[in-house]
């Protein structure tokens, strides 16, 4: 990598750089720690595998990062859960997230999760008293061979086929999803008092792939092993460059840092930003009609009748998202009082598994009224449970099963970001780092008594999320999205021309 890095730089005809290698888990724990809010804090990074640790505990101090303990390959929490997404019939690597969805429709009540709990622990892992584990590689074949693990070996442990892609989710898998859900968090929660332990710090910073189970985080801050926590939203691999660069900064070149008290992420809106001139060429190209809004105040309170009347708005607004969850730069929203929401937006829009539950973003100001959480969750990285006074009070002769038969999804007042266990992955939304997805939801809550909309992202299953204005309004025009809004031009969908691609359309849009 090393000789393939210089001889491709050297081309450049700069000389020969110098190259800095900061480790896979250093530049994971970089990225949690240097943006973060805190002067001083413990540091977990837990993924798959990068070189050959994956899981990390450390310790962050004004510029200085020490790595204190290390869990080494094939030993790996991350992998663990991705064997799971397999055998669930999930893709690994981009599954994990629908088997975290999958988990709360899993029985906690039925016999076989503690079984399967049981068999996990007696046959997969050896965990130790500090959250460290062994994985037994009899079961798991990533190490040497191309697939996560032995399946006839699983089957026989857990008496269940593999689940076929795409075939129907039957109870058993829900249940499976819950069991793995379950032994990861516990694992998660041991890492953390680990954590706690060996820096003494009262904050914690996370990164690295398992960092992204939102479900976990939320759990791990209710139990208050540590006072606050900050997750970098680009927890991924795709964070590890932001951390590489920190790394360098800091580390390497031992520049000062300058802690901000909200954390220096910007709202994670480092990504590409457009303009005027960029959505005409659309128009032109289509010769898509439009209104365009000089004034800002308009706009939302119009789209905000649009949201009560059930309407699925693309929301197209300045620089992209880091990471992988959209945040209100490329989002498609909606009124998450609406009963039909849910469906409609996973149906006809995303085309993807009914099941999959939705974000809400909240302005920071209302999160109490909504949810059960006391503090800011800026990057959906914390799951919390939707505040009593939102639910309906139980009926009479109700019984805990019930539960599993979506009681609490019909009792909440914002179903379409109701999980089946009554709990949303919460995206606050701040005047400082968003202002035009603030002012559109404080005009929905002053206009309409709301102050959340249904938040996911702007694409279709199997697509990255849009980018470009030409991708925003291709992918309005391939669902059956009803408006979209691309800065201050708003497209009504009944009103557009037909669509065809065209041909080397990419190669026709060119930026400014
Ligand atoms: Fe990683």
């Amino acid at each position: 990598m090393r000789k393939m890095l210089n001889e491709d730089l050297a081309r450049l005809g700069e000389g020969k750089p110098k190259i800095l290698f900061p480790e896979h888990h250093l530049s994971h724990a970089a990225s949690a720690f240097y943006p973060s809010p805190f002067e001083e804090a413990a540091i977990l990074t837990v993924d798959g595998v990068g070189e050959w640790a994956t899981t990390t505990i450390g310790k962050g101090s004004g510029k200085d990062i020490t790595i204190l303990k290390e869990l080494h390959f094939p030993h790996s929490l991350g992998l663990l859960y991705s064997a799971f997404t397999a055998f669930c019939g999930f893709r690994v690597n981009s599954g994990e997230y629908k088997l975290m969805g999958l988990a709360p429709y899993g029985n906690p009540e039925a016999e076989r999760v503690q079984q399967w709990k049981k068999a996990i622990h007696d046959e997969l892992i050896d965990v130790r008293d500090d959250g460290s584990m062994l994985l037994n590689m009899e079961y798991f074949n990533y190490a040497t061979g191309l697939t996560m693990c032995h399946f006839p070996k699983w089957e026989k442990l857990f008496n269940l086929p593999a689940r076929q892609p795409e075939s129907d989710i039957s109870q058993a898998y829900m249940d499976m999803a819950l069991a793995i859900q379950q032994v990861t968090e516990e694992i998660v929660f041991t890492l953390a008092e680990t954590a706690r332990e060996l820096t003494g710090c009262e904050n914690l910073v996370m990164a690295g792939g398992v960092a992204l189970n939102c479900v976990a985080n939320g759990k791990l801050l209710r139990r208050g092993t540590f006072k606050d926590i900050w997750i970098q939203p680009a927890a991924g691999d795709a964070g590890g460059a932001l951390g590489a660069a920190l790394a360098g900064r800091h580390i390497w070149l031992g520049q000062d840092r300058t802690v901000d008290p909200a954390d220096s992420m910007r709202g994670s809106y480092l990504g590409p930003e457009f303009h005027e001139n960029d959505i005409l060429r659309v128009v032109r190209r289509f010769g898509a009609p439009f209104t365009k809004y000089d004034d800002f105040g308009t706009l939302t309170s119009n789209v905000a009748n649009l949201l009560t009347e059930g309407n699925a708005i693309g929301w197209f607004q300045g620089r992209m998202e880091y990471g992988p969850r959209a945040l209100g730069g490329r989002s498609i929203i909606g009124d998450p009082r609406h009963p039909e929401m849910q469906k409609k937006l996973n149906l006809k829009i995303k085309y993807r598994e009914g099941f999959r539950p939705f974000a809400p973003s909240v302005m920071e100001e209302e999160i109490g009224t909504w949810f059960d959480l006391d503090r800011p969750s800026p990057y959906m990285l914390m799951v919390a449970p939707v505040a009593d006074k939102q639910c309906k009070p139980l009926p009479e002769g109700y019984n805990e099963m019930e539960m599993y038969e979506r009681l609490y999804v019909q009792r909440s007042s914002i179903p379409a970001v109701t999980h089946v266990d009554n709990s949303a992955r919460i995206q606050s939304v701040t005047k400082r780092t968003n202002p035009r997805y603030w002012k559109l939801i404080d005009t929905f809550n002053r206009e309409h008594g709301c102050g959340l909309v249904v938040n996911t992202s702007f694409n279709v299953r199997g697509e990255p999320i849009v980018c470009t204005p030409y991708d925003a309004y291709a992918c309005f025009m391939r669902t059956e999205m009803d408006y979209l809004v691309l800065g201050d031009y708003v497209f009504t969908k009944t009103e557009q021309p037909e669509w065809s691609e065209g041909e080397n359309w990419i190669d026709q849009f060119e930026l400014d």
